[in-house]
């Protein structure tokens, strides 16, 4: 790179692989470290052209965005980026990038995993083993299975498609809900959510947060899903509204729910806790270290291609890319 280094203000927590990538390059500032971030912002804005946000930890709104006014590139980390005002971004030429793809296996695994643990409810099984209860007698039968079932997929995208895969290969039948049907696939297609969930024994949640899709998971498509249903929320924890779910595990109106994201993360409701027919894990979707070096790779790599002039590798649906 010829010329002086360009500045990028990194916003959240410091990753290693993203600070690290952004060091070599860039004239790189750590909000995370700044003694006081609102000078740091101040005396960095009128010149800034480049943020990078490690996630939800470090949202870029409207309002951070209109006080650069040469900003031209957000590159954020993670698939989903309900925290970035992307359309603001977009609506004023400004690119947001994020990092689909080289996580897709990893959270559908997850995904994967946790319905089983959730219906076949391996965490409680281990635990009478653990607390001494087997030599007492053997674990109960599960109510739950998949042989013979039906998992509606909320959200047929990369990561929806890839847990299909993985329900393919388990003799599992697939139907999926979404706003347009997709072409190239097999998998029934329900337009209307409430009859799929009224269809299929479990919902599997795969879908963006955001104003889009907040509480499409209401209390009329967990009635749908019935006391023998179960829900897996791998998305947002926005995308279903927590009393409703809370109310219908407690009432037993559906059989149970496995949950990866909730609304308030890291802060989980004591009642939800206290449902044992609630499998809960903190949000660990694509949180292996070869998956999460990758992501963040990813968020350096946006930056040193989009500086070297060659644009943005991975750029969001609603960046004005390319031009
Ligand atoms: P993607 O390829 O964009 O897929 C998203 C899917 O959601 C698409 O099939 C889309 O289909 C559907 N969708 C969007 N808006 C919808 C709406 N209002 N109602 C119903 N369906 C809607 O994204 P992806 O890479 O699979 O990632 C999906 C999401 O998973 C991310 O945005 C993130 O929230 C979540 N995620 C979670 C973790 C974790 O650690 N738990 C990790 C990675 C990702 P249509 O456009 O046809 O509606
Ligand atoms: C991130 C995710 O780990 O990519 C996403 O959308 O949800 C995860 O991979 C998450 O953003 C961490 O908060």
């Amino acid at each position: 790179m010829v010329g002086p280094k360009i500045d990028i203000l990194l916003l959240g927590i410091a990753k290693p692989a993203i600070v690290a990538g952004l060091r070599q390059h860039f004239n790189l500032h750590v909000m995370a470290e700044a003694k006081d971030g609102e000078a740091l912002l101040a005396s960095l804005a009128p010149e800034l052209r480049a943020i990078a946000s490690s996630g939800p930890t470090g949202p870029v709104k409207a309002d951070l965005m209109a006080r650069c006014p040469k900003l031209e590139i957000v590159s954020s980390w993670g698939v989903g980026y309900d925290h970035v005002d992307a359309a603001w971004a977009g609506n004023h030429g400004i690119i947001v990038t994020h990092t689909p793809d080289v996580l897709t296996e990893e959270v559908a695994d997850l995904a994967f995993g946790l319905l089983l643990a959730t219906l076949r409810e391996i965490p409680r099984a281990e635990k009478h083993l653990r607390d001494g209860r087997w030599t007492a007698g053997d674990y109960p039968l599960t109510r739950g299975t998949l042989r013979g079932k039906t998992v509606g997929i909320v959200g047929l995208g990369r990561i929806g498609r890839a847990i299909a895969r993985r329900l393919d290969a388990s003799l599992v039948t697939v139907v999926y809900h979404g706003r347009t049907q997709q072409k190239g696939v097999a998998y029934r297609y329900h337009p209307d959510l409430l009859a799929m969930a009224r269809d299929a024994d479990v919902l599997m949640v795969v879908t963006p947060g955001g104003a889009d899709t907040r509480a499409l998971i209401d209390a009329d498509v967990l009635a749908a899903l019935g006391p023998d249903g179960y829900l897996i929320n791998v998305a947002r924890g926005t995308v279903v509204d927590e009393a409703a779910l809370i109310a219908a595990l407690k009432a037993g109106t559906i059989a149970g729910a496995g949950l990866d994201v909730f609304e308030t993360e890291p802060h989980v409701p004591a009642e939800l806790i206290a449902c044992e027919n609630a499998v809960l894990l903190p949000h660990v979707g694509s949180a292996s270290l070869h998956t999460r070096g990758l992501m963040e790779e990813l968020v350096a790599d946006n930056l040193v291609s989009w500086s070297a002039g060659r644009g943005p590798l991975t750029p969001v649906p609603e960046t004005p890319w390319p031009r």
